[in-house]
């Protein structure tokens, strides 16, 4: 009576997709192992790895947890204990990873109620405590593997995309903390129609590139034009690490999640290696600290 499962690292946003558009790291994550408990409700009773809170309300597997409870009957309750591998706060969906890990290990303990789509809403609880706002583009690739698509919040409707087979992502974390709702809070609530027209015009062109597993495609479309040009100045290097992506052949780059992490999309996993090597050099010269993965998105 308990399950121990692989709760991966997200890139969300990719680039364009805002809020909307995510996708799944396979070779990054953290480790859960849920248990069934007599006693009903929702205990966090370990996490090794990082200082969070054990407290179940406070701890965004636990909310997460809980919002799942809410809506089944369950004559158990359950215990988590979390291996964190993903640092809080690096733009690589640490609390998706747990709040995702704990509503997928608890359904699959209760015999599946719930489809993986009908547990984004739970997951999303968990972010909402994390950072304020309840977005799904992290907790939904954690939880359907993959790129997806939040196509609408209200109603939420979210819609897996086509991973184009030879497309890998590398993701730098520079060892600095940037808090999600920090680098939300620097955002423009408006945007012009001219930049509007651009954004959709590259995000139409990117989810047409993922399922045509058309690389040109999809490296003309990676731009974001309204949320990168504000945000990066969060992030230090941040221009020459774009510009040493591409030099190594990168398809395009962007901010992983509210950053500061960097990610970067590639054609084959040789020219996504020596991305991650021009990526280091540029950290390497300002003297920051970091660690890279290259991960196929599954
Ligand atoms: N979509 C979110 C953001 C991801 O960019 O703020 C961070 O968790």
């Amino acid at each position: 009576d308990s399950i121990k499962i692989f709760a991966p690292g997200t890139i969300a946003n990719v680039s364009c997709g805002f809020d909307i558009l995510g996708l799944c790291l396979d070779s990054v994550g953290d480790e859960m192992i849920i248990r069934k408990t007599a006693k009903k409700g929702v205990t966090i009773s370990k996490i090794v790895g990082q200082i969070l809170p054990l407290e179940t309300k406070k701890n965004v597997a636990g909310v997460a947890a809980l919002a799942l409870l809410e809506k089944v009957d369950s004559d158990c309750g359950f215990d988590i204990e979390i291996y964190k591998n993903i640092k809080p706060g690096s733009g690589i969906g640490s609390s998706a990873a747990s709040s995702a890990g704990a509503v997928f290990g608890i359904n699959k303990l209760l015999g599946e109620p719930f489809s993986l789509a009908e547990l984004v809403p739970f997951a999303m609880e968990g972010e909402k405590l994390a950072s304020g706002s309840a977005h799904a583009d992290n907790v939904a690739p954690a939880i359907l593997g993959g790129f997806t698509l939040v196509r609408s919040y209200t109603p939420l409707d979210v819609i897996k995309i086509n991973s184009p087979k030879e497309l890998f992502a590398t993701v730098i974390h520079p060892q600095i903390e940037i808090k999600t709702a920090d680098s939300r809070s620097v955002l423009k609530q408006q945007v012009t129609l001219k930049l509007a027209v651009k954004q959709m015009g590259n995000l139409g062109g990117l989810i047409s590139g993922l399922y045509t597993e058309n690389y040109d495609l999809i490296s003309n479309s990676l731009h974001d034009e309204i949320v990168e040009p504000n945000r990066s100045i969060l992030i230090p290097g941040f221009d020459d690490v774009k510009k040493s992506c591409l030099k190594a052949g990168a398809l395009g780059s962007g901010i992983s999640g509210s950053g500061p992490s960097i990610f970067a999309l590639s054609k084959g996993e040789e020219t996504a290696k020596e991305v991650a090597k021009s990526m280091g050099e540029i950290y390497k010269n300002i003297g920051i600290d970091f660690d890279i993965h290259v991960s196929k998105i599954n």
